[in-house]
């Protein structure tokens, strides 16, 4: 393959833009295909098979397109199936998980708190993850259900993104977690 070739990067939509700039930032020579699958978002609530299938479609397109590397820039995808995808395909992969570990390491309460998908948090690489870094802190773990839609329909400063914000950090705040992580790509948004 041509080391000119383009690097693949994609998410359930928009979120993994907040990827892609940090990539394009570090890599300015590199082309780039982003494919945002907006049409099936959101992959949270979506079963495993169900995810695995929908990466299966974006790995073949992407490749299609002659990519020699591709970045899964949704957390969601990543920890359903990255392992997946790495078996059964050549080309590489490089994913992303929740930042539990740097919060892990710096947290002075020993409690964060994590704002992620319900297919992320149940997922078993998240759990492993969590398991192997933070042994001795609390995690206190949210669903951010709606989040991702609004993201995707542009309401980023709407009063229902707004209200649902405070309902899943309040009492993340209030239990006294100094660390938030933001297990997913459209969060950052
Ligand atoms: N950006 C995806 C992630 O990082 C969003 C998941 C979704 O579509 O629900 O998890």
């Amino acid at each position: 393959m041509n080391n000119n070739n383009p690097i693949g990067i994609f998410d359930s939509g928009v979120g993994g833009l907040s990827i892609w700039k940090e990539i394009h930032q570090l890599f300015p020579c590199e082309s780039t295909i982003y494919l945002a699958d907006s049409k099936h978002a959101p992959y949270g609530e979506k079963s495993k098979q169900e995810i695995i299938d929908l990466c299966i479609k974006n790995t073949e397109l992407l490749l299609s397109k002659g990519c020699k590397l591709i970045v899964v820039a949704c957390n969601t995808a990543t920890t359903n199936a990255i392992e997946y995808l790495r078996k059964n395909y050549k080309v590489p992969f490089i994913g992303i998980e929740p930042a539990i570990k740097p919060a892990a390491l710096q947290t002075k309460t020993k409690k964060i708190g994590i704002l992620a998908t319900k297919g992320t948090l149940s997922s078993k690489l998240f759990n492993s993850t969590t398991e192997m870094y933070a042994d001795n802190i609390e995690i206190i773990e949210q669903v951010g259900t709606g989040l991702v839609t609004q993201i995707e329909s542009g309401e980023l400063n709407s009063p229902n993104t707004f209200r649902l914000l405070e309902k899943y950090l309040k009492p993340m705040i209030a239990q006294n977690i100094d660390y938030l992580v933001l297990g997913c790509t459209h969060y950052p948004f």
